[in-house]
């Protein structure tokens, strides 16, 4: 592996001026970041991720001025949400000015923005004194990092750093929203439930996977129906008597399950979010589990979906697009 795990956030901000990769720790994910005002670079992203060009990226920025710089501005509501939500897993799609490559935004007149609240990213950022494009760090369409060691698995033979903040504490992407004229729309569910987003900006529009499956060239392409997949086939399942009849199957659920649901079955493997059902630590746990269930060996995987509130409606997003 040619990859160095660091803590060394100038040496990450040098690569990064120079046009290089470097893996970073946020509060949701693990990034891959890359000089956002550079095309090369940001086509290197691509290159590494095996990430198709009509997926378009986040950027990252460090302070909310220098927004002017990259957006042609907030609308009222987007400037709502942002005070209320940055630095932090919050993503606001804005119209774009013209420093933006348009590789970034896969031609789209607008770019995607969010300002991230992990002390790391934060340095790193003000560091290298530019925008960094930065994905989850995986390979497309895989389990996105919560962890370095993650990262290093997928991308150590690829990239130079790896920028080590600990474990991921959000544990899923952000919140994907446009404030457009006359609506907010959730583009993608993620760190920051419907719910705050709601309590803040009022009624949300949730944009649907089937408004996207079919045109591929579309509003938030990150809306692709199949996602975020182990390699081992996932089921998500409403009730334990629709669990497939196959020999080892591992299995994923919010809480322990009881001797009473489990009815004298035994499960090859199993993960439990949060013993205490608690939606925030189940998000946090979440990409790690499918990992330890991936590597275990099973047949497939079954996952019992979650309450559809607060993070629970996202991870039921991740999970259906891991079985589609
Ligand atoms: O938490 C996160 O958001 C992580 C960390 C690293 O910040 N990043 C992340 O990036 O999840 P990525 O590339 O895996 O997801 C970007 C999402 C996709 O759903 C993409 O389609 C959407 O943002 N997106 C980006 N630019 C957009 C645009 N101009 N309009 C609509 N959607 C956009
Ligand atoms: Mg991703």
């Amino acid at each position: 592996m040619k990859c160095r795990i660091t803590q060394d956030v100038s040496a990450a901000a040098e690569l990064i001026r120079n046009g290089e990769l470097v893996a970073f720790a946020t509060e949701t994910v693990y990034g891959l970041g890359a000089n956002a005002l550079d095309p090369n670079a940001v086509a290197r992203i691509f290159e590494v991720k095996q990430r198709p060009h009509f997926d378009p990226l986040i950027v990252h920025v460090a302070e909310i001025d220098s927004l002017a710089e990259f957006t042609t501005g907030l609308s009222t509501q987007a400037q709502r949400l942002a005070e209320r939500f940055w630095p932090g897993p919050l993503t606001l799609v804005l119209p774009k000015q013209s420093v933006i490559p348009d590789l970034v935004t896969s031609g789209l007149d607008s770019v995607a923005i969010r300002i991230p609240a992990h002390p790391m990213a934060r340095e790193l950022l003000n560091a290298a004194g530019l925008p960094i494009a930065a994905p989850s760090a995986n390979k497309f369409g895989c389990l996105s990092p919560t962890q370095a060691q993650h990262v290093a698995e997928q991308l150590g033979d690829e990239i130079p750093m790896i920028l080590e903040g600990g474990p991921c504490q959000v544990g899923v992407e952000s919140t994907v929203i446009q404030c457009n004229e006359d609506s907010i729309v959730l583009l993608r569910p993620g760190g920051i439930s419907l719910e705050d987003i709601e309590a803040c900006a009022g009624k949300v529009r949730l944009a649907r996977i089937e408004d996207y499956a079919e045109t591929k060239s579309q509003v938030s392409p990150g809306m692709l129906p199949r996602h975020y997949a182990p390699g081992t086939r996932l089921h998500l399942i409403d009730q334990l008597d629709q669990i497939p009849d196959v020999k080892t199957i591992g299995v994923l659920s919010l809480y322990p399950l009881s001797e009473t649901i489990l009815a004298g079955r035994e499960f090859a493997a199993q993960e439990i979010l949060s013993p205490t059902g608690d939606l925030k630590m189940a998000a946090a746990n979440l990409f790690t589990a499918l990992r330890n269930l991936d590597q275990s060996g099973v047949e497939c995987i079954v996952a019992l979906r979650l309450p559809e509130r607060g993070l629970g409606r996202t991870i039921n997003n991740r999970l259906e697009r891991a079985a589609y």
